[in-house]
């Protein structure tokens, strides 16, 4: 079953606050989203048309899972779809994740598949 439409509809702010999220393909394509200090990067990137994998919407699922690569990245309810190994080697989640400097993030299909497919369960 695919997620369901967000239906929160809770207010997003300005938009002119936040920091720049440039998101990272596996086959190397880029895109570059500002992301609001209340904005998960899921939304962030809906908002801009960048299309990034997810489903539930509230950190349980993990199929948003995403890798960051630079800068850091606050959380803003527990992410139970990570292990805290996972957590603590750089894997976070997009749906429910706010930035707090300007990121970069690896993203795709393919991440949660490394995640779920770590023997150390
Ligand atoms: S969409 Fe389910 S954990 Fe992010």
């Amino acid at each position: 079953m695919v997620g369901p439409e967000d239906d929160s509809g809770e207010p997003v702010g300005d938009g002119q606050a936040g920091h720049v999220v440039e998101l990272v393909w596996p086959d190397g394509r880029t895109e570059t989203i500002r992301v609001g200090s209340d904005e998960s990067i899921v939304d962030a990137a809906e908002a801009a048309g960048v299309a990034i994998p997810y489903g539930c919407l509230y950190g349980a699922c993990g199929t948003c899972t995403a890798e960051l690569l630079d800068g850091e990245l606050r959380h803003t309810t527990h992410p139970r779809a990570l292990k805290d190994r996972s957590l603590d080697t750089g894997y976070v989640l997009p749906c429910i994740g706010t930035p707090e400097t300007d990121c970069r993030l690896r993203v795709g299909h393919g991440i949660q598949a490394e995640v779920v497919g770590t023997p150390w369960r």
